[in-house]
């Protein structure tokens, strides 16, 4: 896997540490941020994992940064492109290369809350229940389709910072549980269908209504 981050990198951090435990039969080759400062490059670099920086504004446009991102992840052959928490919409030069074998986190339970700033609009909108979407990236912003989500209750009282909190809990869940079903080849996306051990979803998955087993597997 190649994982792309711009921030905290703490889906990145549960990802690391589900490799680490044997749940994901997978190797994170490289972290590649848009920024030098993203905390997610300490976490990597934690863990001995190459890093890199390109970064969109040492670039004449975002074609340019699009051919050069594509090149370094390239360099890496992954089988698996991880967006975790990056805060880019990626153009063609990127998506049609890793179509099937890019997959994403959003932070709201698709398709409601599509772009930025989920949180504040869930509570603007009155929301009872918010959560997180994991699934495969498509030429739609936020709207590839969808493979498993996990909701939380939105709380009196809660602020834009309580309600991502309770999100993120949850996004460390379902990202490494969709990145180890996807290194183990049961996951994949054909004919713009998500497929699950052979069988097209015909929905998303729902954390909740998960058997335990699926969320403890001993490691292979
Ligand atoms: C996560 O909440 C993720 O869902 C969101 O950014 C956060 C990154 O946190 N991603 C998006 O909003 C993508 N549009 P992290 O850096 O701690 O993993």
């Amino acid at each position: 896997m190649v994982v792309l981050i711009s921030g905290s990198g703490s889906n990145l951090q549960a990802i690391l540490d589900a490799v680490a435990a044997g749940r994901i039969p997978g190797e994170i080759r490289a972290v590649i941020s848009n920024r030098a400062e993203a905390y997610g490059l300490v976490r990597a670099r934690h863990a001995a994992i190459p890093t890199e920086v390109v970064d969109e504004r040492d670039f004449p446009d975002r074609r340019a940064f699009d051919r050069a991102l594509r090149a370094r992840i390239e360099a890496y052959a992954p089988d698996l492109v991880v967006l975790a928490g990056f805060m880019l919409i990626l153009g063609e030069a990127l998506l049609v290369p890793f179509q099937g074998r890019m997959l994403n986190i959003h932070p709201s339970l698709l398709p409601e809350l599509r772009g930025l700033h989920t949180h504040r609009r869930a509570l603007e909108a009155g929301l009872a229940r918010h959560g997180a979407s994991v699934h495969f990236v498509s030429r739609e912003l936020d709207g590839g389709p969808v493979i498993i989500q996990a909701s939380v209750p939105v709380r009196p009282g809660d602020t834009p910072q309580t309600l991502a909190e309770r999100v993120l809990e949850k996004e460390h869940v379902i990202y490494p549980l969709a990145v180890g079903w996807f290194c183990e080849g049961r996951l994949r996306l054909e004919d713009g269908r998500v497929h699950l051990d052979g069988t097209a979803l015909s929905g998303p998955l729902q954390l909740e209504d998960l058997p335990a087993e699926a969320l403890h597997r001993e490691p292979a």
